[in-house]
């Protein structure tokens, strides 16, 4: 499955036709963006995702008022059934922008990260998410979805932990490998992605990608 069949899978959305995504994504990659304007940069993002994700969204017909006459409106109900999950560490500032669009979105936070190749160890170590429902649309967040490991263990933590109605993940920039584990280890899942990249290399980064997240946003921590 190359690049182009999985933009067109129908259990992915990726946003290489909108320009104001795919602008801020190129200041990302570039290696001189600052922590500052990178976390601000991946909030934006976050808003401007959340935006477009919301046309996929159930709502309701409802009447209104207006000062002058009665009309008719709606009521995106999907948006009281929202769960955000936030993987740290660079999940942060950009989940930050869905609450913007999704204010009544419950939230869980995981921490779980990925060690070095080859072995790739997988740990997850704290999970809090609120108890879910099958009314619920739970949105797990990573700005970079590479080998789609990590992510694929905590969708089990996630689904261990109660009902839903749709499950998303949500990156910035994505592997073709990533997408392809998530699509099938996960039948129920999508996965939204602002751009899908080449590839990884030998080290499992993104190609061209943008670096490591975590470190491009809140610098690099020391190392025991
Ligand atoms: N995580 C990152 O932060 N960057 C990559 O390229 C891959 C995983």
């Amino acid at each position: 499955m190359g690049i182009e069949d999985l933009e067109k899978n129908d259990r992915v959305i990726s946003f290489k036709q909108n320009l104001a995504i795919q602008e801020l994504v190129d200041e990302l990659r570039d290696k001189n963006t600052d922590p500052i304007k990178f976390r601000k940069g991946l909030n934006k993002l976050g808003r401007y995702m959340g935006y477009e994700l919301s046309k996929t969204f159930d709502y309701e017909v409802i009447d209104i008022e207006t000062p002058v006459t009665h009309t008719k409106g709606v009521r995106i109900s999907d948006k009281d059934n929202i769960v955000m999950i936030n993987i740290l560490r660079a999940a942060i500032p950009f989940i930050e922008g869905f609450y913007k669009v999704f204010p009544k979105a419950r939230a869980g936070i995981i921490s779980a990260w990925r060690g070095p190749a080859p072995e790739s160890k997988i740990t997850v170590e704290y999970v809090k998410v609120p108890k879910t429902t099958k009314n619920d649309i739970i949105m797990i967040g990573d700005p970079m979805l590479a080998t789609g490991h990590t992510i694929s263990r905590i969708i089990d933590e996630v689904k261990g932990r109660g009902d839903f109605k749709r499950i998303i993940v949500v990156a910035v920039i994505s592997a073709p490998e990533g997408i392809k584990e998530i699509l099938s280890k996960h039948k129920d899942v999508e996965v939204v992605t602002a751009v899908i990249d080449e590839k990884l290399n030998e080290k499992n980064y993104i190609v061209p990608g943008l670096g490591d997240a975590g470190d491009r946003c809140f610098g690099e921590p020391i190392k025991k």
